[in-house]
């Protein structure tokens, strides 16, 4: 266990996109990062991004370490937060940022793409926060901020899994909020608009083109303008806010 006072930083899903520009915020040299990641289709090149997000954040003049571990592994997650306890006797941050996609119309939505959106998204989150909030509550100090969506708000064709995952994870923000509050840890929820990552990446591009159209500041968003919202709800500057949702879409949602 470290004797120093460094903060301990946990981030799912930091290999790429939003969780790569969330590392990058945090990294300086009085934190230390740990970041998991996980792919099924292509472990190899998941690694390799992981290995750049690593070498990014030590450029940065800070340290993070990613391993691979599925957030809908209830043992692996065990292992990956006893691994960070284990290395440095606290967990300061925990942002629930892993998530997935498997869109399709409700009608057509097979019951295996449903479980896994919401095993990833939602029961990951759940998973996470059960062992991160005891070390907090110990502590009496914590921050744990979790990715929403626009479209757990506002509903989206095509969606009907990962809007509910994300709708679930409004409300687990909020419970996990009450139930914390006396401790000193607040529990916050971001909704991102339309991000320019992997995820959407794929979109066809009429998809892209409509979804620009709704956004009053005229640009899709940058992982940067997650991750710059991420690390001010982590700071001091924060401790007063709780239970909250915040909308950083460039008034997508208004
Ligand atoms: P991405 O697809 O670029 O990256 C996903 C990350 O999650 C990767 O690091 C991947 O390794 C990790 N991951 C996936 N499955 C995992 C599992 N089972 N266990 C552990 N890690 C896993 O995604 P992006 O766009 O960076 O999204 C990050 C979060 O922001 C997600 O929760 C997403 O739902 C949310 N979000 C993204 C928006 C966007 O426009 N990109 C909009 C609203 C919310």
């Amino acid at each position: 266990m470290q004797d120093d006072d460094k903060r301990t930083v946990v981030v799912t899903g930091g290999s790429r996109g939003i969780g790569r520009a969330i590392c990058l915020s945090f990294a300086g040299p009085d934190t230390r990062i740990y970041f998991n990641y996980f792919s099924p289709v292509d472990p190899d090149a998941e690694k390799a991004a992981a290995d750049e997000t690593e070498k990014l954040v030590a450029d940065a003049g800070g340290s993070a370490k990613g391993l691979s571990v599925n957030v809908a592994s209830q043992e692996e997650i065990i292992d990956f937060f006893k691994k960070v306890i284990d290395e440095t006797g606290r967990i300061d941050v925990l942002v629930n940022n892993a998530g997935i996609t498997k869109d399709g119309f409700l009608v057509r939505m097979k019951e295996s793409d449903w479980d896994a959106v919401m095993d990833i998204n939602l029961k990951g989150a759940f998973r996470c926060i059960k062992i991160a909030a005891r070390a907090m509550m110990k502590q009496r100090f914590g921050r744990i901020i979790n990715l929403a969506s626009i479209v757990g708000v506002t509903g989206n064709a095509g969606q009907a899994n990962y809007v509910a995952s994300k709708a679930g994870i409004i409300g687990l923000t909020k419970t996990a909020a009450k139930e914390l509050a006396s401790r000193n840890v607040t529990v916050n929820a971001i909704a991102p608009g339309f991000i320019e990552t992997d995820m959407t990446e794929s979109l066809p591009d009429d998809v892209k083109k409509a979804m620009l159209s709704q956004i009053p500041l005229g640009r899709a968003g940058k992982p940067e303008d997650i991750a710059s919202v991420i690390a001010f709800l982590a700071s001091e500057k924060a401790s007063y806010i709780t239970g909250q949702v915040i909308h950083v879409s460039g008034g997508m949602y208004i």
